[in-house]
């Protein structure tokens, strides 16, 4: 089975110490391709040479929510500059955190995510969006740019919520949580996301499935993201491995 990591950290400060080997031994567990995606300026220009470096990496430029307060023009126009290399397939990650007490003042992230919007949309790329505990105000914000879709990563809302992001034509994305013993409401929304939109990934340092909860991430882990998507939805592993491939190919236009 192949893989392809919709949504990864690989310039997190974790992976310092190995990442080059790390890397290598993910082209050899099958992993054929990841999406890295910047959190901060700093994250965004780290995850373009990522890009540059390794064949199979691609690379998503945007700022967090939770430093959506750095975020002025200077920056936009940074994130713009780095959106030509032709490795940076979308914009992200980019959205709203209302769930840590210490993120910037909502009116502050709902400034930024729009101002990065405005920019997927101007340059005709897809966002990667992060919501969480926000997502009313997620939603209003990507329907005022009915032109933009992307993913809604690490997706935490209802199937009623779901819905509303595969209207306007969002994809959704499944972490590791769909592994953990407690979960209930991600896998009724796995239920029922239509094969064409689902994607897998790991959100990797963080999110790490079953058997390795609490461990650090890494892509190839995400074979078990996929084992229990292929049980909730009554399909095979190799079926679902191939869908959500093309889907993220789809996307990202690769
Ligand atoms: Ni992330």
């Amino acid at each position: 089975m192949y893989i392809f990591d919709s949504h990864a950290h690989y310039d997190d400060c974790s992976f310092d110490e190995d990442r080059e080997k790390l890397i290598e031994e993910l082209k050899n567990n099958n992993v054929i391709g990841v999406l890295n995606c910047g959190s901060s300026l700093e994250g965004a220009v780290s995850s373009v040479d990522l890009s540059e470096t390794y064949d199979f990496f691609y690379a998503a430029v945007g700022i967090h929510p939770e430093h959506a307060d750095e975020v002025n023009d200077n920056t936009i126009y940074k994130i713009r500059e780095l959106a030509k290399s032709p490795k940076v397939k979308a914009i992200g990650e980019i959205g709203l955190d209302y769930y840590w007490d210490q993120n910037p003042p909502k009116e502050v992230q709902k400034e930024t995510f729009i101002k990065q919007m405005k920019l997927a949309k101007e340059l005709n790329l897809p966002v990667v969006i992060h919501d969480r505990d926000a997502h009313k105000d997620t939603l209003d914000i990507m329907k005022m740019f009915p032109e933009v879709i992307g993913v809604v990563h690490c997706f935490s809302g209802s199937v009623e919520f779901a819905r509303e992001c595969l209207s306007l034509g969002y994809y959704i994305g499944f972490t590791g949580v769909v592994t953990f013993k407690n979960a209930k409401k991600i896998l009724d929304v796995a239920k029922v996301v239509p094969d064409d939109k689902i994607l897998v990934e790991t959100d990797c340092p963080y999110m790490a499935p079953t058997p390795f909860r609490g461990e650090r991430n890494r892509s190839d882990y995400i074979k078990h993201i996929i084992e229990k998507m292929a049980e909730i939805r009554n399909m095979s592993e190799e079926e679902i491995g191939n869908q959500v491939i093309s889907n993220v190919r789809k996307l990202l236009k690769i």
